[in-house]
């Protein structure tokens, strides 16, 4: 069976650039679960369809044409990958994500990156529901201010538009709500690695999670 290490975590805790660098490291595939689901709200968004419109979102899910290029992210031929990126986008992902008709519609679509010669998937269900069996699993936190201010920087860095207070409150509202959803909310697996990553560095959190990897499969140490 292919490898699968699982990353999830928090709004804003660094799942992404961490996951980025398990799979840059070991030379692993990478999925960005959290991408799909923000082109669901997207797609949805742009065609008037509510949350609350369950089937006609799942349709959407299941016939949207997504193309990752590395970093750049295409849809139908178009490329969204700082629409995708805005607050407003992760806000409209985290209403659709909590349509259990739209998690069923990406579940397979999911499973089928775990490719030769293994898999590095971020998000916020993947070490519970999409690969309940992965490898490794590490379950990433910072404090919400924490989180709110790397944003902050990131959309900075990125030119776009970012208030700190609006942040921090947008990120609880978020996290109450892929905590509290019913379908595949943000819980930590039970053989998940916990990282509170709030005064570590990329790297420190980079290494801690590459030991439980060598650790587990001594033969990926180079
Ligand atoms: O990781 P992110 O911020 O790009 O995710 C955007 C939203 O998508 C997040 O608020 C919750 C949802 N999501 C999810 O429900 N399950 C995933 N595996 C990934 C993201």
């Amino acid at each position: 069976m292919t490898r699968v290490i699982t990353i999830d975590g928090p709004s804003g805790s660094g799942k992404g650039t961490i996951a980025g660098l398990v799979a840059a490291r070991l030379g692993w595939h990478l999925l960005d679960s959290g991408a799909l689901y923000r082109l669901v709200g997207l797609t949805a968004n742009r065609a008037g369809v509510d949350a609350d419109q369950a089937e006609a979102l799942a349709d959407l899910a299941r016939n949207m044409k997504v193309e990752f290029q590395g970093d750049r992210v295409f849809l139908d031929g178009e490329e969204v990958s700082l629409v995708i990126r805005t607050e407003s986008a992760g806000n409209a992902a985290s209403k659709v994500a909590a349509v259990p008709e739209v998690r069923s519609a990406l579940l397979q679509w999911q499973r089928d990156y775990a490719r030769e010669p293994g898999l590095v998937a971020d998000g916020r269900d993947m070490g519970t529901v999409v690969f309940p069996r992965a490898t490794v699993k590490v379950f990433l936190t910072a404090s919400a201010e924490e989180r709110a201010n790397r944003r902050y920087n990131q959309l900075k860095e990125k030119g776009l538009d970012a208030n700190l207070p609006d942040l921090v409150a947008e990120i609880r509202e978020r996290d109450e709500r892929d905590s509290n959803r019913s379908v595949a909310p943000l819980i930590p697996a039970p053989d998940a690695l916990e990282v509170e990553s709030t005064a570590l560095s990329v790297g420190e959190v980079l290494a801690r999670i590459l030991d439980k990897v060598y650790e587990t499969c001594p033969d990926l140490r180079v």
